[in-house]
């Protein structure tokens, strides 16, 4: 069967991850073309197609063709768009950036969002890019010796930095334009390895991060922290990280088994508003 997307309407980045993907309109699209796109995407591990004009509905009709929805605990959805968060920071909002710590979307959760769509609908003149950090070169690049010190290790997610009440973005978070509901439900943990394969590729990708791992499994307090700082500053290092500059329009999706990102900013004193979609894995 021909391809709707020939090999050069793909721009891979100058990073091993991120390309952006031309001359595709997102409301065209079939399950042929979502199974086009998905093996891009796993390839590149981040995609963006610039220039889309898709309704809210579009957005979401086009995200039914790579996942089920996912859980979005604490996030308040879009009125009548239970499945579509929004992040909004205001032009004169003085709150700490939102999400700008290294994370995998709720990786505290037991089964997390594969992929993770982004729709950028207002996109300040400068700042506000987003940073991803690609976890399978970073797994690929630990000495010999590394590796096997993380074989079957289990690392300890949760959410209660950023949501608890006592988080990040708890009771003491005021002035912030986003939707965010804290709930000491954040204080749960889950436990997931340290080295995940793939579930699609089969690749051994990095599964921890600064935002939601909190502790190894089994391993003294001050041993696993110390082990935990060396990763975090390792897994977020130049080698590793692609950055992805938006535009009004760019519908982004990015592999959170194979990724870690944040968000940067300056951008003070413009609006910044992307509309997020999470997609747990294909059954
Ligand atoms: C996110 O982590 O979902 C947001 C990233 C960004 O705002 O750039």
């Amino acid at each position: 069967m021909a391809l709707s997307i020939s090999p050069s309407a793909v721009a891979p980045s100058s990073a091993t991850c991120g390309a952006l993907i031309h001359g595709i309109d997102l409301r065209d699209i079939t399950t042929a073309l979502a199974e086009e796109i998905r093996a891009i995407w796993l390839k590149h591990k981040v995609v963006a197609f610039p220039d889309q004009t898709l309704t809210l509905e579009q957005y979401e009709h086009l995200a039914t063709f790579f996942g089920p929805f996912g859980q979005d605990p604490f996030f308040k959805s879009l009125p009548g768009h239970p499945h579509v968060a929004e992040i909004r920071r205001e032009p004169d909002e003085k709150t700490p950036l939102f999400a700008e710590g290294f994370h995998s979307d709720w990786s505290f959760l037991e089964k997390p969002p594969a992929m993770t769509m982004l729709y950028g609908r207002v996109i300040p003149p400068m700042g506000g890019d987003t940073l991803y950090s690609d976890q399978v070169a970073a797994y690929d690049a630990l000495s010999d010796e590394m590796k096997e010190k993380l074989e079957g290790l289990i690392g300890i997610h949760s959410a209660r930095r950023g949501y608890s009440r006592a988080g990040q973005y708890g009771e003491k978070d005021v002035g912030r334009s986003m939707a965010i509901v804290y709930d000491d439900k954040a204080l749960a943990t889950q436990l997931h390895p340290l080295v995940l394969t793939h579930p699609e590729t089969g690749l051994k990708t990095l599964f921890l991060s600064p935002g939601y791992t909190i502790g190894i499994d089994g391993m003294e307090e001050n041993e696993a922290q110390k082990l935990l700082f060396e990763l975090y500053a390792y897994q977020s290092s130049e080698p590793f990280i692609y950055r992805h500059l938006w535009s009004e329009g760019m519908v982004t999706m990015w592999d959170n088994r194979s990724l870690i990102h944040a968000a940067t900013g300056g951008y003070d004193g413009y609006q910044r508003v992307l509309q997020r979609i999470t997609l747990a894995p294909r059954a």
